[in-house]
């Protein structure tokens, strides 16, 4: 059995090399290039927001970046805690070894277990890597402390707000001690307000653990809370500025 990750936060990384660093990325989906030829690099304490119109490709590169789906061609390399390690090439078994012990997810919607309160759907993923029940759960009241919503522990998830439930949802993915969370369209279904709240969650939880934080999202207010932005078109990232060309 694992250590249980604690969110006692950790100094960053003073090293410029990329936790997470994607070259030459290609996915196509019969004659769809819905990836032609990505790169991009994320650094250690670092949020980078994709934008792009819908079908430029944002949600194929995240699940690309993030193993759940394997490219055609190039490379995703980790930094992991043991040196670099290329995710492309490991197969399925080990790639899901790599999303539960290195990545978390957050999803438009939480994707969370209605049955269970709040503080079982964070320290599920605990229990399913082996971890005691009652240290588990006292490591989920935890993070769900830290995210505001100390005494919402026993609630059923239909007993939340939405912005709550996404709280909960960043909880359980920062639980495991996930180094680099990716979020889909995570404020998607919120107000403007509520949004800007769960992204001080997003951001906060994430970037004091000098962690990395990659988002989609269609929203600018959410993208400029990032230190980085990218935008995709057609399965390529846009050059950032474009020089004047001289006609
Ligand atoms: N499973 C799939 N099968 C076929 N085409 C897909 C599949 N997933 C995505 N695509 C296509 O790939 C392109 C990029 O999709 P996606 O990454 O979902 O874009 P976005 O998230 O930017 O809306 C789109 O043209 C989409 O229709
Ligand atoms: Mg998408």
């Amino acid at each position: 059995m694992t250590s249980t990750p604690t969110p006692t936060p950790i100094p960053p990384s003073t090293s410029t090399q990329a936790l997470l660093s994607a070259a030459g990325l290609v996915k196509t989906y019969g004659p769809t290039r819905a990836l032609d030829g990505v790169s991009l690099d994320v650094r250690a304490g670092e949020a980078v927001a994709i934008m792009g119109a819908s079908g430029s490709g944002k949600t194929t590169l995240l699940h690309v970046l993030a193993g759940i789906l394997p490219a055609d061609q190039g490379a995703v390399t980790l930094q992991a805690r043991s040196g670099p390690m290329r995710i492309d090439g490991l197969g399925e078994r080990e790639r899901s070894r790599v999303r539960r012990e290195e990545f978390g997810f957050v999803f438009q919607q939480g994707l969370l277990i209605p049955e269970l309160t709040a503080v079982e759907n964070v320290a599920l993923p605990l229990l399913l890597t082996g971890h005691a029940r009652d240290a588990a759960e006292a490591h989920a009241a935890q993070w769900l402390g830290a995210l505001g919503l100390g005494g919402m522990e026993q609630r059923r998830i239909g007993q939340l707000s939405g912005g709550q439930a996404q709280r909960v949802a960043i909880a359980r993915a920062q639980a495991t001690g996930a180094r680099v969370l990716f979020a889909d369209e995570p404020t998607g279904a919120l107000d403007s307000a509520t949004s800007a709240d769960v992204m001080t969650a997003l951001l906060d939880s994430t970037l004091a653990q000098g962690h990395a934080l990659v988002v989609v999202t269609h929203d600018p207010q959410v993208a400029a809370r990032c230190g980085r932005t990218i935008r995709m078109r057609d399965g390529r990232v846009v050059p950032e500025e474009a020089p004047e060309v001289a006609r």
